[in-house]
C-alpha cells in the first residue's frame, strides 16, 4: 500500500497489542473429522477448531483500551441509562441522524423499520440484496428488487463504484409499479454481497434527486459506511483532502434513516441501532422496540455495550484506523492476485471475495462451488471463510427453485484490528495450495436445508 506521502515505504498496523488470545493449530486428520461433523458448513464448525477465522468481520473485531475502559462505566439501569444518552450523542454527531433507537444488532433494526414502512405487495428497490435485510422486507410483505449497476454482477469489472444504483432501472420500477408501492429505496454503503464495493457520493446525490421527485425516502444500511467513505476519499474526484468523518456525514445527510449492525464498522462485539429523521417513524419504532428488544433506552444492549459502541463510533472514522483497516484487506487481495487466484475486482473494504465459479470451473453451480471451496481451505489450513453464492441466495419464494446468483463467491472476511499481516500471508499461502490442486476437487450435495437463511445451518456431504 502506498503511504500518505505517496511513497512505497512499508506500513504497519496503527496500534500495539496489549492482550493476546492464543490460536489453536490442528492437523489435517483432525480438521477432516471436524468438517464432517460440521456437515461441510463452516458456520457449524466450533470456533476452537479454527486457526485463522475469516468467517466474518461481524462482532469479531478487537476493542481498544478506551472501549474496554468505557465498559467499566456501564450504567445498567433498566431505564434511562447514561450510556444510552452517550450513544445517542455519538450517533447524532458522527452520522447526523436525529432520532435513535438502540437494538441488539442490525437485523433487529431491519425488522422494526420493515414492519413500520412496508405493507403487503410493496416493492423495495436496493443496491443488491443482503440476506437478513431482504428477509425482513419479505416477512413484512414486500418484494426486494435489485437495481444495482450491472458492473456489480461482473467479478472482473474494475468499475470503482460497483455499489452504485442504476437510475434507469429504478426509474423503470417507479414507472411500472408507481411510487405509492415503493415505501423506500434500500441503500447499503460498501455493498457486502457485491464484494464490499462502494457507492459514490455523485450517485447518491443523483439518487436523492430522483427519489425526492416522487417523495420516496432512502433507508441506509450503514453497517460499513466508514469503509465506503474511505473508498470515496481515495477514488472519487474532489474528496482526496476531505476528512472521513465529513464524508460519512455527507453520505448520511443524503438519506432519511439508517439501520446499523454496529458489530462491523463500529468496532463492537454486539450492538446496533435504527436511526431516523422522521418523528412519526421514530415514535412507532420506539414503541415496537419495547415489544421485540427491550426498553427504548437499551434496546437489547447492556449499558456497557452502549458505552463501548459510543467510543467505537469515534474510532471507526479515525483516518489512521480506516486506512490501515482497508489497507490490510487490500494487502491480502494483492497476495492472492499475484498468485493468479481469481478475486472480485476491485478488492473490497471488509474482505477479499474469491470468484469460486472461476476457481472451480468444472463444478456446476448446484454443486455449491463456494461452499466446496470454504471446506477445502479449512481442510488445508484451518482458515475459515464464508460462502456467498447459491447457498446464501436461497430459494425463489414463489417457485421454490434455487436462486442462481451471478456471483458465486467465497468471502475471506477480515476482522478489524484482530490479525496481523503475517496472518494474511498464511491465508494467502493456504488459498494458493488449494488452487494448485483445484482440478481434483469434487462438489457437495445438500442433505439438510432449514427454512430461513439456509446458509447458516444447511448440511452437506461430498459428491453431487
Ligand atoms: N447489513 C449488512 C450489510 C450486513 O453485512 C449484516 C450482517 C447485516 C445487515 C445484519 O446485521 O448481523 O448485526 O444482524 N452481516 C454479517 C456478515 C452477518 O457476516 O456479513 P446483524
Amino acid at each position: 500500500m502506498t503511504n500518505q506521502s505517496g511513497s512505497k515505504r512499508p506500513w504497519a498496523e496503527p496500534f500495539r497489542i496489549k492482550v493476546v488470545e492464543p490460536l489453536k493449530t490442528t492437523n489435517a486428520a483432525y480438521r477432516s473429522q471436524a468438517l464432517e461433523e460440521a456437515g461441510f458448513n463452516t458456520f457449524l464448525l466450533r470456533s476452537g477448531d479454527v486457526y485463522i477465522d475469516l468467517l466474518t468481520d461481524s462482532g469479531t473485531s478487537a476493542m481498544s483500551d478506551q472501549q474496554w475502559a468505557a465498559m467499566m462505566t456501564g450504567d445498567e439501569a433498566y431505564a434511562g441509562s447514561e450510556n444510552f444518552y452517550q450513544l445517542e450523542e455519538a450517533i447524532r454527531s458522527a452520522y447526523g441522524y436525529r432520532y435513535v433507537v438502540p437494538t441488539h444488532q442490525g437485523r433487529a433494526a431491519e425488522h422494526i423499520i420493515s414492519r413500520i414502512m412496508i405493507k403487503e405487495g410493496d416493492i423495495i428497490p436496493g443496491n443488491m440484496y443482503f440476506t437478513t435485510t431482504r428477509l425482513h422486507q419479505e416477512l413484512a410483505g414486500g418484494q426486494f428488487i435489485d437495481v444495482i449497476v450491472d458492473e456489480a454482477h461482473d467479478p472482473d469489472s474494475e468499475f470503482p463504484f460497483k455499489g452504485n444504483v442504476d437510475l434507469d432501472k429504478l426509474q423503470g420500477l417507479i414507472d411500472r409499479y408507481g411510487a405509492e408501492r415503493i415505501p423506500y429505496v434500500s441503500i447499503a454503503t460498501s455493498v457486502n454481497m457485491a464484494g464490499g464495493q462502494p457507492i459514490s457520493l455523485a450517485n447518491l446525490r443523483e439518487l436523492r434527486e430522483l427519489t425526492a421527485k416522487y417523495g420516496i425516502p432512502i433507508i441506509h444500511d450503514m453497517t460499513r459506511v466508514a469503509e465506503n467513505a474511505y473508498f470515496i476519499k481515495v477514488r472519487e474526484e474532489g474528496y482526496r483532502d476531505a476528512a472521513i468523518s465529513d464524508i460519512v456525514l455527507e453520505i448520511c445527510s443524503l438519506t432519511d434513516g439508517a439501520t446499523m449492525s454496529a458489530k462491523k464498522d463500529a468496532l463492537v462485539n454486539i450492538g446496533g441501532f435504527l436511526a431516523v429523521n422522521n418523528e412519526e417513524i421514530f415514535e412507532e419504532a420506539r414503541n415496537l422496540v419495547v415489544v421485540y428488544e427491550g426498553l427504548h433506552t437499551y434496546g437489547g444492549m447492556a449499558g456497557r455495550d452502549m458505552a463501548a459502541l459510543a467510543v467505537g463510533i469515534g474510532e471507526s472514522i479515525d483516518e489512521d484506523h480506516i486506512r490501515a483497516r482497508v489497507g490490510q484487506v487490500q494487502y491480502l487481495g494483492e497476495q492472492l492476485m499475484k498468485a493468479g487466484i481469481p478475486v472480485v475486482q476491485p478488492i473490497g473494504g471488509h474482505g477479499v471475495f474469491i470468484d469460486a465459479a472461476r476457481f472451480l470451473p468444472h463444478l456446476q453451480q448446484d454443486e455449491f462451488p463456494a461452499q466446496t471451496l470454504a471446506a477445502e481451505i479449512y481442510l488445508d489450513s484451518g482458515v475459515r471463510a464464508m460462502e456467498r453464492g447459491i447457498v446464501s441466495a436461497g430459494r425463489n419464494k414463489k417457485t421454490g427453485a434455487h436462486n442462481y446468483p451471478r456471483l458465486e463467491l467465497l468471502r475471506l472476511t477480515i476482522p478489524r484490528r484482530a490479525y496481523t499481516q503475517a496472518h494474511m500471508d498464511v491465508v494467502a499461502a493456504s488459498v494458493n495450495a488449494v488452487f494448485r490442486k483445484r482440478e481434483s476437487i469434487g462438489g457437495l450435495r445438500m442433505i439438510f436445508e432449514p427454512r430461513y437463511l439456509r446458509f447458516f445451518q444447511a448440511r452437506f456431504e461430498r459428491g453431487s
